[in-house]
């Protein structure tokens, strides 16, 4: 008995040790040339597999099918992700297939994950592989809209992807060699509809779009899609941009004749606010004769954004800029049937300057 406890804390104290002067000899390559063992290979992968599946365990997927999330999950993904996977517009390079392990092509590995696992890789990404998390662990819808695009994408032929990701027509109708991705690809005015998740720029106040791009810059308003499209842009270039879409008419959009009893909320709370709940009328900020003009214009913006927004506003999570605080306020106050409302009124409402 005793020589069997020596034994177990010789074992205890050496293997360590020993394990420490083998690193420390530098015999251990970390080169990753050469690869790895294909025993290694799989038992890494193994692991992710595995990390990934138990992670997914506790998540619950939303419904994806709404075709609005694509275009700017296509967008982030030609500038954030194409880079190391590869997409429908661009071959991986030789520099990336040379990483250890090397990117997958996603076409023939998505099919294997549920949405719930890709949720889980995309949000929080994988270590030690260059795979990177998602740029803001402060919202989901984002990481959601992704997915959805990746569910699409084994079945995504060049043309489609050119087009909903906005390269496509930018250029030379027809052309298939990709152009970057800039604003437009996102923000055009024809690409928006009242489904859109991507906000009208067109129209709206100046000094709230440099604000708004700034807070970007910053990270004091959460996005991944947006941190990464200002991410490498000038500050100086932010107030150029702001002038630009600023200037520009917003026209008013037929919107689909919603449900006029829904108009009519949104128009109340607008004019009137809620006192019973201390909801102030939204009028009383937003384009308000002689008011701050930093405040955002909302009417004729596209509904589905509004909603989100406001959700987003609702659940403390939206940020912005120094202002931002007295729009949580505001929505903290609000309750989920009145986004709809809301949405509605001011999406089929004629911007006016204020
Ligand atoms: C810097 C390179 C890099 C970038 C950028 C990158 N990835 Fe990855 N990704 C990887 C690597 C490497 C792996 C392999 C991880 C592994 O095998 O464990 C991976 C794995 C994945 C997987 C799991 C595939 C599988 O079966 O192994 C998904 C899904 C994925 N990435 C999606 C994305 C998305 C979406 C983006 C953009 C938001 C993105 N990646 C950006 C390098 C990258
Ligand atoms: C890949 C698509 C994509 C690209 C590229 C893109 N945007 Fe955006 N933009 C979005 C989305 C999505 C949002 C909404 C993000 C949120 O929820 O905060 C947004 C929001 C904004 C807002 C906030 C508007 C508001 O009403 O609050 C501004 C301003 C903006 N973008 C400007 C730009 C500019 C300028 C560029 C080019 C440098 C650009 N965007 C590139 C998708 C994109
Ligand atoms: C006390 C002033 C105030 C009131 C009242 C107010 N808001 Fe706001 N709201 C703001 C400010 C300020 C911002 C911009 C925050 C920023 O700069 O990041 C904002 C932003 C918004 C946005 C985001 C716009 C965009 O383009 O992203 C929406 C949508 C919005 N408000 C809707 C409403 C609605 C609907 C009401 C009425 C229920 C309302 N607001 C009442 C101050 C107010």
């Amino acid at each position: 008995m005793m020589i069997r406890w020596k034994h177990l804390i010789v074992l205890v104290i050496v293997l360590p040790v020993l394990g420490l002067v083998v690193a420390w000899s530098g015999l251990m390559s970390v080169g990753a040339s050469s690869g790895h063992w294909a025993a290694t290979d799989w038992f890494l992968h193994w692991v992710m597999r595995n990390s990934v599946r138990t992670a997914a365990l506790s998540v619950e997927a939303p419904p994806l099918d709404n075709p609005a999330l694509l275009p700017p999950a296509a967008g982030h993904f030609e500038t954030g992700c194409a880079i190391c996977h590869g997409s429908p517009a661009q071959g991986r390079s030789d520099a990336v297939r040379a990483m250890l392990p090397p990117p997958p092509d996603l076409k023939t590995v998505v099919p294997t994950w549920t949405d719930a696992q890709l949720f889980e890789i995309v949000k929080h990404g994988v270590r030690f592989t260059g795979m990177p998390a998602w740029p803001t662990q402060m919202r989901d819808d984002e990481v959601w809209a992704m997915v959805a695009f990746l569910r699409k994408l084994p079945e995504m032929d060049t043309n489609a992807y050119l087009q909903v990701s906005g390269l496509h027509g930018i250029g030379n109708a027809g052309e298939v060699s990709p152009l970057p991705i800039t604003c437009e690809s996102c923000h055009a005015e024809k690409r928006l509809t009242n489904d859109s998740i991507i906000p009208r720029l067109a129209g709206q106040s100046e000094p709230y779009l440099l604000n708004s791009l700034r807070a970007y810059a910053q990270r004091q308003r959460p996005s991944g899609v947006m941190e990464v499209a200002v991410g490498t842009l000038a500050d100086e270039s932010l107030p150029e941009l702001a002038r630009y879409y600023a200037k520009q008419a917003r026209p008013p959009r037929a919107v689909s004749p919603a449900d006029a009893q829904l108009i009519e909320k949104g128009r109340e709370l607008a004019e009137k606010g809620r006192p019973a709940d201390k909801v102030p009328a939204c009028f009383s900020c937003h384009e308000k004769p002689g008011g701050n003009p930093a405040y955002p214009r909302i009417s004729g913006q596209n509904a589905a954004y509004i909603m989100r927004q406001l959700r987003l506003f609702h659940a403390g999570v939206r940020g912005g800029s120094s202002f931002s605080h007295l729009m949580i306020e505001v929505a903290s106050k609000l309750k989920e049937e009145d986004f709809a409302a809301l949405a509605a009124f001011f999406a089929g409402r004629e911007s006016r300057v204020p």
